[in-house]
């Protein structure tokens, strides 16, 4: 089993800088030696060059640094094209949640149905026509639907990534109206924080495992930090509270594991400069090794 970790240090789809120095925070948490305990061989291929670019405004289109996230986001879906024809497992590092619109792109295509895991306290279930703040780090998945600006949704030269009914979402608790609408009419299927208290992590998790098996081909897990309760994950930029908790995420992960359903993996949005002392980029990598199989006892 070959590990390929791939930075995306890219903060371009929101507005608070730091969110790019995310793969140096996680490469600084010890994310290789923890991982390669787990690994035959675990490939660093570095970061994708995002460099300093100017930030791109257009009021008219709602989309900030449309051409550019579009540009860096399709450089990303080749390194994880690269990484899973060369039989390796894609681990990405953001970088703000933007970057799942290039990694689903080089995902996807491997796959008849490919499902995706959306551990999130949002949705990012926006267009321009929804965005309230026109950031494109809360609509990925959105363009992975193939909706959207179509320089985003043909990022890696095709759409739609995914399907609606191969999406489950946990740890929602921030929609905006328009996202709503769309869970509603896609019929996606959301695990908010009222289902995780109510019914609790293990059940929510063997729903989701359950649902996935039967209809994918593989699972992408595409993790924001902010899913997690700020408490337990402060470096993040869209922190909102009540959130899912360390352990919650722990078992979340661990049964992930169990199941081995999960095929690709993102962490995103550990941002350094929000963070106390690097809590969150150590949560990440805590919370990787359980997605990869490290065990208690
Ligand atoms: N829904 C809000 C927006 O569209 C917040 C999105 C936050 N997304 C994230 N990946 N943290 O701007
Ligand atoms: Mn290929
Ligand atoms: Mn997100
Ligand atoms: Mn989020």
């Amino acid at each position: 089993k070959k590990l390929a970790i791939i930075g995306m240090p890219m903060d371009l789809g929101q507005r608070r800088r730091g969110v790019d120095m995310g793969p140096s925070a996680i490469r600084y948490a010890g994310v290789n030696e923890r991982l390669k305990k787990l690994f035959d061989e675990v490939l660093d291929y570095g970061d994708i060059p995002i460099g300093r670019p100017e930030v791109e405004v257009d009021p008219e289109s709602n989309l900030r640094n449309l051409h550019l996230i579009a540009e860096k986001t399709e450089l990303l879906s080749k390194e994880v094209d690269k990484a899973i024809e060369s039989a390796s497992f894609p681990l990405v590092l953001g970088g703000d949640h933007s970057i799942a619109i290039g990694t689903l792109a080089g995902v996807a295509k491997h796959y008849e149905n490919l499902g995706v895991i959306w551990y999130d306290a949002h949705g990012d279930l926006n267009t321009a026509e929804t965005s309230p703040t026109g950031n494109i780090h809360g609509m990925p998945l959105a363009v992975s639907l193939g909706m959207g600006h179509p320089l985003l949704t043909n990022v890696g030269g095709y759409e739609p990534k995914i399907k609606a009914e191969n999406i489950v979402i946990i740890g929602a608790r921030s929609l905006d109206e328009g996202e709503r609408e769309l869970i509603k009419e896609k019929g996606i299927k959301v695990y908010t924080m009222h289902e995780i208290d109510r019914i609790g992590m293990t059940k929510v998790m063997e729903e989701s495992i359950a649902y996935l098996k039967e209809r994918t081909d593989g699972v992408h897990l595409s993790l924001d930090l902010d899913g997690l309760d700020p408490h337990d994950a402060p470096g993040v930029g869209t922190p909102v509270n009540g959130g899912i908790s360390y352990r919650e995420s722990h078992l979340a992960m661990e049964m992930l594991a169990e199941s081995q359903i999960i095929t690709s993996a993102e962490f995103v949005e550990v941002n350094p400069i929000l963070d106390d002392k690097n809590k969150t980029a150590t949560v990440a990598v805590a919370l990787m090794g359980s997605l990869f199989g490290e065990k208690l006892l």
